[in-house]
């Protein structure tokens, strides 16, 4: 999708679709007086004749006049309070779903022509690009017969001349973190039958590929075991599938030495949770449960696209869980790469094992931040739902960085505590500890599962089971979350700098 930014009066824009906000109450933005003179009234008596009355979401279509270069003018109505980001998101996908039935594949929006509470023309203008380039996915991969989509070619952002470069700039991020978030989407839509470990490992390969900041390197099972991997290999020794550990490393900070932050992902390409199987109903989207290392090759997309002047590492967890006659039992005592040992008393809670192994090997890049993204626990979706990722870690700077950024996203997170006492929940009478800590503070256990391994560095985890994908129904699919909460904090350390 194009954007451009122009600084002409809007009428003098050749468009298909103007896009004009309408407060309630019939006061008119600056905007929409310019229209109502230039039609001769034609606003006015659309509020007169009561065919709008401006409530946020309400659309009404104008034929324009020649002194109006648009080929029709779109009034989109804003309320009369200034807009959250959930209502802005909303005013600006009610104007695409009508532009949808409309001719033309191009529309004007005056940016300033919406208040959003805490959001200046930037940060309006970040939510506009990647609302919709959301709107604009499609995923018809697997379709015979591709459905003819609208999609919205070009946008002309019109704006004051002194906002021109503050919001060239905005449109730059968000377009990287949609191409990141569409690479996301793409990957966690492929059915498990194409996306497995090796076929992440290939993807990885392709992206490391355009760009030579980037390095990648894949383990296979051998050299897992002679990294002393026992907890990850547990959960991969059900399945025919192999499982892969991927390491992207994205080197470009000036100084080459500089520490760099760890992204780690749950990669668990299929969950059927192994002998402790899951039930049948929804169990199709257990595909999912590599969002956390698709999010983490997202990520990598956005840098590509950013030539952010840091370093990242980025460590992919990918294998498949499955019930066999190799699978893991419960009762089951592996030793992990740390060196502690853990009873699986349910084959079930996989990620926490694939994951503690991942950040010991953390360890050895000396990293400045450790942030792990996983679909980790059903508890999330049941304390926190849909709207807010998980949060929790041992440094309490980086994790109120990682909330300051998820609000500055809107893709938020929240903290859950990780208090000394949840860990009791883990203990076992036969391993240094068990991996489940009971039916109590799911969430909160998993994190406290993970904390066990991360001593020696700053530390955050994210649980995404809630944010990264939309569950059941015609909607269902891919995020691309937590993509800009992440893009968000990348910056910010960029910005510190
Ligand atoms: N991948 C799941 C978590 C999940 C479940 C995400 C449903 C999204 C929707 C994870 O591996 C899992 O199965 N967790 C168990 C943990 C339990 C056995 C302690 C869960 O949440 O039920
Ligand atoms: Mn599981
Ligand atoms: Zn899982």
């Amino acid at each position: 999708m194009q954007f451009n930014v122009k600084n002409n009066r809007p009428d003098t824009i050749k468009t298909a679709t103007w896009v004009v906000a309408i407060g309630k109450h019939g006061k008119l933005t600056d905007t929409a007086e310019l229209v109502d003179k230039l039609t001769l009234g034609a606003i006015k008596n659309a509020i007169k004749l009561g065919d709008i009355k401006g409530e946020l979401g309400q659309t009404l279509l104008l034929q324009t006049q020649q002194k109006i270069k648009a080929d029709r003018i779109l009034l989109v109505g804003c309320g009369d309070k200034a807009l959250s980001d959930a209502q802005y998101r909303k005013w600006l996908s009610s104007s695409f779903n009508i532009l949808k039935q409309l001719g033309g594949v191009d529309a004007l929006f005056v940016i300033d022509d919406i208040e959003v509470a805490n959001r200046d023309v930037y940060g309006k203008t970040k939510l506009l690009v990647e609302t919709f380039e959301a709107n604009n996915y499609l995923f018809d991969e697997y379709k015979s017969s591709k459905a003819e989509a609208y999609r919205l070619a070009k946008v002309t952002i019109s704006c004051n001349k002194i906002l021109t470069k503050q919001i060239a700039e905005a449109v730059k991020e968000a377009q990287a973190i949609a191409l990141g978030m569409a690479l996301t989407k793409d990957l966690a839509n492929t059915p498990a039958n194409i996306c497995n470990p090796i076929y992440m490992a290939r993807q990885a390969e392709a992206l490391a590929k355009l760009d030579k900041k980037i390095k990648v390197e894949v383990l296979d099972e051998k050299k897992m075991k002679a990294l002393k991997m026992g907890a990850f290999l547990a959960v991969a020794q059900g399945s025919e599938q192999n499982p892969r550990l991927i390491v992207l490393q994205y080197n470009g900070a000036k100084k080459k030495s500089e520490q760099p932050i760890v992204l780690i992902g749950k990669g668990i390409t299929f969950d059927s949770g192994g002998i402790s199987l899951k039930t049948g109903a929804g169990m199709d989207e257990m595909k999912y449960d590599m969002c956390g290392a698709a999010t983490v090759l997202g990520i990598f997309k956005t840098l590509i696209e950013l030539q952010l002047p840091i370093n990242v590492v980025g460590i992919l967890a990918c294998a498949e869980n499955m019930p066999s006659g190799h699978a893991t039992r419960p009762g089951d005592i592996v030793r992990t790469m740390s060196g502690q040992t853990v009873e699986i008393l349910n084959t079930d809670a996989e990620g926490r094992l694939v994951l503690c192994d991942m950040l010991t090997y953390a360890e050895r890049f000396k990293p400045s931040a450790v942030i792990d993204l996983a679909t980790l626990t059903g508890a999330c979706i049941v304390a926190l739902g849909t709207k807010a990722s998980g949060l929790m870690g041992n440094d309490q700077t980086l994790v109120d960085a990682l909330l300051v950024a998820g609000k500055k996203a809107d893709d938020r997170a929240w903290q859950l505590p990780l208090f000394d006492e949840y860990q009791e929940q883990l203990e076992s009478p036969f391993a240094d500890m068990a991996n489940i800590g009971g039916p109590k503070a799911g969430t909160i256990t998993a994190g406290c599962f993970l904390a066990r391994f991360a001593k020696s560095y700053s530390w955050a985890h994210l649980d995404i089971a809630g944010t990264a994908w939309v569950s059941g129904g015609k909607e269902k699919g891919a995020t691309g979350r937590p993509i800009p909460l992440l893009a968000e904090y990348l910056l910010s350390n960029v910005k510190k700098i």
